[in-house]
């Protein structure tokens, strides 16, 4: 099979094993740019293992995936890592703030280790921080904000470096639902005016219902819901 027309990131026949476990089993993905999937299904059934495989964090025993026009596991490790730096962006249900840095600092952060100055690197922070609305929180470090403030500078962090295609694995899992529906609207706003695409892996049906499409796991197996935009 080769992807359809018009897809960023696209997979087929992914099986991963863990020991006994088999985590992945078949599944399949595809999502073109600007586009939000939802990932769905029960604790368990191989979401994060997908998102995982899909970002070249985790390698597959088998399948398929390409990535622009190009496999993934036909790239070098330092090529995959180039691809997770400048492509991807990341967000995780626990925001991972460095502590030690402010919120500013956290933010810059990909474009300083991408080699930009530190003037230019917090600009862009700061540009992502107000359309995040948590721009007044440049000089808190994240053990002085709240859950909800923490992601949206987290998402914020994770869109600094302008990437192609945004994995986000229960962004808002750690939130009450008022936040977690702010942090989604803001989130997908702010890839859908860069075009970005938008792997999103959530529990909820309420955060689901912020994607064009759902995408359901069960025992490792996915399946299109073909949901109409
Ligand atoms: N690093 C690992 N080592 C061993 N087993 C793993 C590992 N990662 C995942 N698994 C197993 O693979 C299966 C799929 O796990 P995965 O984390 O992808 O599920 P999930 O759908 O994200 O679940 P949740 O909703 O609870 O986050 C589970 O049975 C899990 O225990
Ligand atoms: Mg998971």
């Amino acid at each position: 099979m080769t992807p359809p027309a018009g897809s960023l990131l696209w997979a087929e026949q992914l099986r991963k094993a863990y020991g006994p476990t088999l985590a992945l089993d078949g599944a399949e993905f595809s999502i073109h740019p600007g586009e939000v999937v939802a990932v769905m299904g029960p604790s368990g059934s191989g979401k994060s293992t997908l998102l995982h495989c899909l970002a070249g964090i985790v390698t597959p025993d088998a399948g398929t995936i390409m990535y622009g026009g190009r496999e993934l596991s036909a790239m070098s490790d330092a090529e995959r890592s180039a691809l997770r730096r400048s492509e991807f962006g990341f967000v995780f249900q626990f925001g991972q703030l460095v502590p030690e840095l402010t919120c500013v600092e956290n933010v810059a952060l990909p474009l300083r280790l991408n080699g930009s100055s530190r003037k230019e690197a917090e600009r862009a922070a700061l540009t992502w921080m107000e359309r995040l609305e948590v721009d007044e929180l440049r000089k808190k470090r994240p053990g002085e904000v709240s859950g909800g403030q923490g992601q949206r500078v987290a998402v914020a962090r994770s869109l600094v470096t302008n990437p192609r295609v945004l994995f986000a694995d229960e962004p808002t899992g750690a939130l009450d639902s008022l936040n977690g529906e702010r942090v989604m609207e803001l989130l997908t706003d702010a890839a859908r005016s860069t075009d970005a695409a938008v792997v999103l892996v959530t529990h909820e049906a309420r955060v689901a219902a912020y994607s064009d499409r759902e995408i359901v796991v069960r025992d490792g197996r996915s399946r299109d819901m073909e949901r109409a935009v």
